[in-house]
């Protein structure tokens, strides 16, 4: 069954009625820009054809339930629960996250039943956060008629991360995922939130990017990511920036120079250049040279690595592979600790690559990794 079928059998199965509707919002791979949107830099993300689906119908009692085929218990909820931070945990706050950003941001939110089935992984680092955010957000602004437009829906679902759930995380995953188009990476200046869809048209360059679930334990991912937002942020308080965004590359040795601790200094070097890196994937891929970015993929992977330091050994070795194998370019992708890796490869190479990559895994004893060939696909969107 499909995973629409699927949010639509549970429901039916669950609550005994018909929804009123299904909004689906895929995860998302981030092309280049790593570590930028919380600088106030800038990513490349593209949407992913796996979705998250969330059938729903109001409830006229104003509380909500929900219940997701990966858990079987529904959860139940009412505003003063949603109200309070942390009062609904697990997978749950999302959608308690969803309702607060809302009323907090003076919606009257209605009450749902709602029933949640999704093909995205969830701790592969393919944002299942984020889609699980947006198909729920879609689905109540629809439900309650509200009026909020979907320009300000990014930044409601990121809110709903940060201060419900807990997770210091930037603006991409969100944005990626609600405002994806298909064929088309999403250029994003998370300082302005302007987006630029900029064609990335891998089907008629014969290529494919090949996604490879590292199946990494994610080890200490939380804190390490919050550290080095710290990190950064503290960087950009020494320099006397609003944030690292600030700062270019043909300021960055001078930055540096003012900078007097060594981990400090990879870490601002990491984002710095990551934001050139950007501007000059998106340079390439607007003259159609999509084979040529794979050089700055690579060199983004290097630099995630050793000055930003949140790779894992099953994340390198993937690179590694995929790259022995052919791959034009290949670099982890996501916050790091563990997630997914994304290779460049000319579409009729991708099995090899993958099996490449297996192979690799198998050599050192690590845990087999997950292969899969994606084309970018369009953002949140209501089924009916
Ligand atoms: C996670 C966060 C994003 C972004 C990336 C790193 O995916 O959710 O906001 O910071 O890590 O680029």
């Amino acid at each position: 069954m499909n995973v629409a079928d699927r949010a639509t059998a549970g429901f039916r199965q669950r609550y005994g009625t018909e929804p009123a509707g299904r909004w689906a919002a895929p995860g998302r791979v981030n092309l280049i820009g790593e570590h930028t949107d919380y600088n106030d830099g800038f990513v490349l993300p593209f949407a992913l054809p796996l979705r998250t689906v969330v059938a729903a119908a109001p409830a006229l009692d104003g509380r909500c339930t929900v219940w997701s085929e990966l858990d079987g218990e529904p959860v139940e909820f009412g505003a003063a629960e949603a109200d309070e931070p942390g009062r609904v945990d697990g997978w749950a706050a999302y959608v308690a996250g969803v309702v607060w950003a809302l009323r907090a941001d003076g919606h009257d939110v209605p009450g749902a039943r709602l029933a949640v089935a999704s093909d995205v992984p969830v701790g592969s680092g393919l944002s299942s956060s984020a889609a699980i955010e947006s198909a729920v957000l879609a689905a109540l602004v629809d439900l309650g008629g509200l009026d909020l437009p979907a320009g300000r829906w990014p930044r409601l679902a990121q809110r709903a991360e940060n201060d419900y759930v807990g997770a210091p995380t930037g603006i991409m995953d969100q944005s990626a995922v609600i405002r994806g188009r298909a064929g088309h990476a999403l250029f994003l200046d998370c300082r302005t939130e302007e987006v630029e869809q900029i064609p990335f048209d891998l089907d008629g360059a014969g290529l494919a990017v090949l996604v490879i679930d590292s199946r990494a334990p994610h080890r200490h991912a939380d804190g390490e990511y919050a550290a080095r937002r710290k990190s950064c942020e503290q960087a950009a308080a020494t320099l006397g920036v609003t944030a690292l965004r600030d700062v270019d590359v043909t300021g960055l040795d001078a930055a540096l120079a003012r900078l007097d601790d060594d981990e400090t200094r990879r870490r601002v070097r990491h984002v710095v250049t990551e934001n050139q890196r950007v501007l000059d994937t998106v340079a390439l891929l607007r003259a159609g040279r999509v084979r040529d970015t794979g050089p700055l993929l690579t060199a983004s992977h290097a630099s995630m690595r050793d000055d930003f330091e949140i790779t894992v050994p099953e994340i390198d070795t993937a690179v590694e592979a995929a790259l022995s194998a052919g791959a034009y370019g290949a670099r982890m992708t996501g916050g790091g600790f563990g997630g997914c890796v994304l290779a460049l490869v000319d579409a009729d190479a991708a099995d090899a690559v993958a099996a490449a990559v297996t192979e690799a895994y198998a050599e050192r004893g690590f845990t087999a990794p997950g292969t899969l060939t994606v084309l970018p696909a369009g953002g949140v969107t209501r089924l009916g």
